[in-house]
């Protein structure tokens, strides 16, 4: 069923901001632009914990001819780390594209893993008895894998990650140099400038693994985030009606509806409809018309063991603070306004059409 766009009038408003510049993003910057004849595609390692808003994000990206998946590295977080790995495999031989998957890291870098509700299920995909792969993970390890991948293509490989960033700062520990030649990290992770989901202040993929974020903040690479407040966009969230849509949707869209059947109904708890953090997350790369304005900033994140663990301090590029830390560069550009109607009918059309 083709999934019928209702907010033709949003859309059109926001290309004219656009085409005025007023907020728009720099043409010249990473996203590429509308302008772009045959822009290359991205090479992309995703780094995923598996989870049901991983899986719609790996079906996106897996669905897309803006992406050559080099591989996707698994790790806990959601799911212990071999659920994971299921997940993944299962996903995409429901895309029907064989990607090599690696497992990575089954714990954070320097503590036990934290104890959580499993908003997606205890198996992460709905406990719908969805996961049944007939493929099986590589033998390599998802550290090594990334690293090779890297050197074996300096300054093109991107990483999309969607879990705690335990693999990536486990692959920075084992050989710095390599990592400096990755291209850009896409992470889902913080708050944003908004709520956090784990405690008040700390989104669920830094509070897995604060010293882990610590590590990739301070080895400056190019990185863009994505946090959960530009996924908590009203506009952005699944209703019941679009879970009604996705089940009547293609294999992708069915495949979708059931894994996400104990997310919709934890979000339903609290009176919300469901976030899409990492679908939001790969669309930055596949659909960047979804992207409207970035933030240089630099990021600080806490990792004493107090209520304010896994908290992301985030300090504007251009804004004067009375307390300022000595800056030394901005670490992180943060997305911070998105195209809400065209990400969510571009999603709805994925599983859709
Ligand atoms: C993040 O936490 C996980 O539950 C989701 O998969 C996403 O990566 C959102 O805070
Ligand atoms: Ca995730």
């Amino acid at each position: 069923m083709k999934y019928i766009r209702k907010a033709i009038a949003c859309l059109t408003a926001a290309a004219v901001l656009l085409l005025c510049g007023c907020g728009a993003v720099d043409p010249n910057n990473f996203f590429g632009s509308a302008q772009d004849n045959a822009p290359q595609k991205h090479k992309v390692i995703i780094d995923t914990d598996t989870g049901s808003d991983d899986a719609a994000a790996l079906i996106l990206a897996a669905s897309s001819d803006k992406l050559d998946i080099l591989g996707v590295t698994v790790l806990y977080g959601n799911v212990p780390t071999d659920n994971a790995a299921d997940n993944a495999l299962m996903t995409l031989e429901v895309c029907n594209v064989k990607v090599p998957v690696y497992i990575g890291a089954d714990k954070p870098l320097k503590k036990e893993r934290k104890e959580m509700v499993s908003v997606h299920g205890s198996d992460g995909m709905g406990d719908q008895d969805l996961i049944h792969p007939h493929s099986s993970a590589e033998k390599g390890d998802a550290v090594d894998f990334i690293l090779d991948t890297i050197k074996s293509d300096p300054g093109n490989v991107e990483i999309i990650a969607l879990g705690p960033l335990t693999n990536i700062a486990l692959a920075l520990k084992k050989d710095p140099d390599t990592m400096k030649l990755c291209k850009r990290i896409w992470v889902m992770g913080t708050p944003g400038f908004g709520d956090g989901n784990a405690t008040p202040v700390a989104e669920f993929n830094v509070y897995s693994d604060a010293e882990a974020y610590d590590a990739v903040l301070r080895a400056e690479l190019p990185m863009t985030v994505l946090g959960f407040d530009m996924a908590a966009t009203e506009e952005a969230r699944l209703t019941k009606d679009d879970m009604e849509i996705l089940a009547l949707g293609n294999e992708k869209g069915v495949f979708m509806s059931k894994a996400f059947s104990k997310l919709f109904a934890f979000n339903q708890e609290s009176g919300q409809n469901m976030t899409l953090p990492d679908p939001m997350a790969v669309a930055c790369l596949i659909w960047p018309d979804v992207v409207l304005e970035t933030k240089a900033c630099y990021g600080e994140v806490c990792t004493d063991d107090d209520d304010t663990y896994g908290q992301v301090i985030l300090y504007q590029k251009g804004v004067v603070y009375e307390a300022m830390p000595e800056i030394g560069s901005y670490n992180l550009d943060v997305v911070t306004k998105i195209d809400a109607d065209l990400f969510k009918y571009n999603f709805m059309s994925v599983m859709t059409d």
